[in-house]
């Protein structure tokens, strides 16, 4: 029997009963078939999708355009999980009026259930501005990528005292400020486990240890498709890069020795017509 729809009620309702989240970026359509097949109950349309996807340096480069792209195949491919599109650099920053028409674009061209967008206190306008325009919205903080720079790199964030004491501000602003869902990336298990407890919106984390309300991981690290380096915190699942390596030099291999196509790979001249076509090609000598 097909699912029921994952609703954000059913993210409170489990964070209530304690029912951990299974959380997982995706960027196509197959990958979608098979999460939702899974059983996934998130989905995040990730600008993870720079590096893993379009194998640019960082998420910077990514645009609305791709993500919209990109979300509208998962959602096609996961029609009953909680599928969130996440705000791209730039596609926020400026002013809450471009904050709420990106945001909304999300749900009007790919039909997502919520948008996601980096940042503590600097972002309560935007977050508040989306919220009243009607939208789901789930705040990020902790490490975020787009906004590495300032950070001095991809580096685990509130390892210290004062450090930890802003990550606590930004999650009870982010709250505060109206959004529905927190995700919290490469902090400290002690802090998300603090904070977990302390906010009544579900609390989910990416390298944040085990006590959050659930858990993400990106795709192409869980299967291990992303080669260019992996984060602490990822567990891989299966070494996609293997199996499309053998059987893409097998495919080479046979190409070359004429192995490949075999008479079941072919198409024949339909049964009763070989001495029709045998006497059309006499025409071209
Ligand atoms: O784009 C993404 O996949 C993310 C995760 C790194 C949290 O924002």
């Amino acid at each position: 029997m097909a699912r029921k729809k994952v609703s954000i009620n059913d993210l409170y309702r489990k964070k209530a009963e304690g029912e951990r989240v299974s959380w997982l970026t995706c960027y196509d359509f197959p990958t979608a078939q098979f999460q939702e097949a899974a059983g996934i109950d998130m989905i995040l349309v990730g600008d993870s999708m720079g590096m893993c996807v379009y194998g640019y340096q960082s998420t910077v480069p990514v645009t609305m355009d791709q993500c919209i792209v990109h979300a509208d195949a998962v959602r096609r491919g996961a029609p009953t999980a909680f599928v969130m599109g996440d705000m791209p650099f730039m596609s926020y920053q400026e002013s809450d009026q471009v904050a709420v028409a990106n945001a909304g674009r999300f749900l009007k061209e790919a039909n997502v259930d919520a948008i996601k967008l980096e940042g503590g206190i600097r972002t309560v306008s935007r977050i508040k501005a989306i919220v009243d325009a009607g939208m789901v919205v789930c705040g990020h903080i902790g490490l975020t990528p787009q906004s590495s720079g300032q950070l001095g790199g991809h580096l685990a964030q509130g390892r210290t005292a004062d450090s930890a004491e802003l990550v606590i501000k930004d999650a009870l602003a982010i709250q505060e400020a109206g959004a529905h869902l927190l995700l919290l990336e490469a902090v400290p298990p002690e802090l998300s486990s603090f904070i977990t407890k302390k906010l009544h919106i579900p609390v989910y984390g990416i390298g944040a240890g085990p006590d959050t309300d659930g858990q993400l991981l990106i795709v192409s690290d869980l299967v291990g498709q992303f080669q260019a380096f992996t984060p602490k915190f990822v567990k891989k699942y299966c070494d996609v890069a293997q199996v499309y390596m053998e059987a893409f030099s097998a495919y080479i291999k046979d190409v070359k020795a004429k192995a490949f196509p075999e008479d079941q790979h072919c198409y024949h001249i339909i049964k009763g017509e070989e001495e029709n076509f045998a006497e059309m090609l006499k025409k071209f000598g």
